[in-house]
């Protein structure tokens, strides 16, 4: 590894995890917002912030100057569990680059995880060149459409917290495993995420199950679906509007076959581990689970 710069005796301190020392947190969330115009404080407040968040970063002089977080997630694949450490956050401020700092926190985290499945991460076009060199391989993802659905126009309930709050955390609880590779617990990011979709999320009674969808035009965009019963997308299709005859899916579902792949946006993959599951049922992260 190169340490361009970098030597034991300047006074950068690595911190793990600086989420109980209110100095260093306050100072994490300030290079978020200056990097990336995260609003990390929020996420904080909002109580997402779990124990499997786990930012690795350099202080120098009481500020966080980089940070590379690594996000414990658990998937169900094929009836099999996936260990992954999806990494996210990763930023060092403009003064301090190019010194390996991004590179040694992220060496970090793939020693201190040296036994999960695998590594994830989803690059920006600044940084595609970057991962590589810490043996992280570009990866394909898919993307899946449904094409001439015909939907019903049943009225599904919007999303209100004073109604539909306890059933959908107690549903979270006990959802069942409807997508191919589905997210276990993680509840912090979940909150994040439905936080943030609370005007796209429905309820349809005679089902018991939540949906988190958004309309334009004729095509639906299906994020997510939360039910305690085993669920298909098709049961979900006389409550989407009767207009819609497209429905694209934010996550890789069991029963649609049509998948395209991906085009590169800003959110290219990157693994490291072993993904060859991932690779041969042509899978995609589903959106609602990235950090
Ligand atoms: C990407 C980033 C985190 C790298 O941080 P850093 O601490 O400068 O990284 P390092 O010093 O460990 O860099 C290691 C190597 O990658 C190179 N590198 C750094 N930034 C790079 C970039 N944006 N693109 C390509 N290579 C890059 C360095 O030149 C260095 O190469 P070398 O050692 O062969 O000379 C930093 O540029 C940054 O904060 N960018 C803005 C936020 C961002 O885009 N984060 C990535 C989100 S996916």
């Amino acid at each position: 590894m190169k340490n361009k710069g970098f030597s034991p005796m300047q006074p950068y301190l690595f911190v793990k995890n600086c989420k109980n020392n209110e100095v260093l947190r306050n100072s994490f969330f300030d290079l978020g917002e200056e990097i990336f115009s995260l609003n990390l404080r929020t996420w904080h407040e909002n109580n997402c912030w779990k124990d499997d968040y786990i930012p690795y970063s350099f202080a120098k002089n009481g500020v966080i100057i980089a940070n590379a977080s690594a996000n414990l997630m658990k998937f169900c694949l094929n009836d099999g569990i996936k260990h992954y450490i999806q990494i996210g956050t990763v930023m060092t401020h403009p003064d301090y680059r190019n010194r390996g700092l991004a590179t040694m926190l992220i060496e970090k985290i793939l020693a201190d995880y040296k036994g999960a499945d695998g590594f994830y991460l989803f690059a920006n076009e600044n940084a595609v060149n970057f991962y590589p060199k810490l043996g992280f391989y570009k990866t394909k993802e898919y993307l899946y459409r449904q094409n001439n659905v015909a939907c019903g126009g049943l009225a599904a309930e919007k999303y209100d917290d004073l109604r539909h709050k306890e059933r959908l955390l107690h549903i979270l609880q006990h959802r069942k495993t409807f997508c191919k590779l589905q997210m276990q617990d993680n509840i912090g990011l979940t909150t994040f995420h439905i936080n943030s979709m609370k005007p796209y999320i429905y309820y349809v009674s005679p089902l018991n199950a939540f949906f988190i969808a958004e309309t334009k035009g004729s095509t639906l965009t299906l994020y997510d679906v939360f039910s305690d019963n085993r669920m298909r997308e098709s049961d979900l299709l006389p409550y989407f509007p009767a207009n819609v005859d497209t429905i694209e899916y934010g996550y890789a579902p069991n029963d649609i076959s049509q998948s395209t792949l991906k085009n590169d946006g800003d959110d290219v993959l990157f693994t490291k581990g072993n993904f060859d599951e991932f690779i041969k049922e042509k899978l995609c992260f589903p959106l609602l689970t990235h950090a």
